[in-house]
């Protein structure tokens, strides 16, 4: 069977497309009759460039969300409130209150978190499946619930606070998880945010899979944060991993972007708003 993915949303776009960009993220898995939504961005963009592209949210009946941060999570409701039922596939922790702040500005605390709570959703006749673990999710698609934190160079952005048992902690979004797909050339690997580390994510996935042939990776890196020892090992991995495709996109940060065009070549494209690709 053929996998169509489709990038709705994204921080980059074309310069005389008739999308529109903005931080966030969502992406489009069409395969046969079915249809299933990664991530729905901040709710700016997605309806609009769906109906620019020719995509039916209707036909998405399973959202699977990355984690809770408001870039993937602002298109929840719109997609919920549309006709027919949606099951929707979390992490417990997605729903937790959720902030950024900047080492010495504390008193600028910016809520990052969902916009929507779980209570609501429900309301809406959104039918909420907490995943934190590895999963099948639809027939060949994966959520890899919690990924376990097995190295020293992913530690997490200090600026992530979440409030646990009433206290404000480094957020280390135990919610991250990525969408893994077989397709006939290999798995397809989706990112979110990727919180838990590209790396971890990857170490994991194929521990958990039976093939290790990867084709495709996308979405959402955030590599910016960890500095230069995460960005030197994390490109240490990716040369020696077997794999034919890397999609950059959202949060994955210019450095790392240069540095990965440099070192992998012509594996690597930018997965901007409206990229599409079929396996
Ligand atoms: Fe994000
Ligand atoms: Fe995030």
């Amino acid at each position: 069977m053929k996998t169509r993915i489709t990038v709705l949303c994204d921080n980059i776009v074309g310069l005389k497309s008739p999308l529109l960009g903005e931080h966030g993220l969502a992406m489009l898995i069409e395969r046969g009759r079915e249809a299933y939504l990664f991530d729905t961005g901040q709710g700016q963009t997605l309806f609009h460039n769906a109906i620019s592209l020719g995509k039916d949210l209707r036909k998405a009946k399973k959202i699977f969300l990355s984690h809770g941060h408001y870039d993937h999570t602002g298109g929840l409701e719109k997609v919920v409130s549309l006709k027919g039922e949606k099951d929707i596939f979390v992490h417990p922790h997605a729903f937790l209150p959720r902030f950024a702040v900047e080492k010495g500005k504390e008193h600028k605390k910016r809520n990052i978190g969902m916009r929507i709570s779980k209570r609501t959703l429900e309301e809406m006749e959104g039918r909420i499946h907490l995943t934190d673990s590895f999963k099948e999710v639809a027939k060949g698609i994966y959520l890899t619930g919690e990924i376990p934190r097995i190295n020293s160079f992913e530690r997490g952005d200090e600026d992530l606070k979440i409030e646990l048992n009433g206290k404000l902690v480094q957020d280390v979004c135990l919610d991250d998880q990525s969408l893994v797909i077989e397709s006939r050339k290999g798995l397809i690997i989706l990112f979110g945010c990727a919180h838990a580390g590209i790396v971890n994510t990857l170490i994991y996935i194929q521990e958990k899979m039976d093939t290790r042939k990867i084709f495709a990776l996308m979405g959402g890196t955030h590599l910016n944060s960890d500095g230069e020892y995460r960005l030197r090992e994390t490109f240490r991995y990716l040369k020696d991993l077997n794999f034919k495709k890397l999609g950059l996109s959202h949060c994955t940060g210019m450095t790392a972007v240069n540095h990965l065009m440099n070192l992998l070549k012509e594996r690597v494209f930018i997965a901007h708003t409206g990229f599409t690709f079929e396996v």
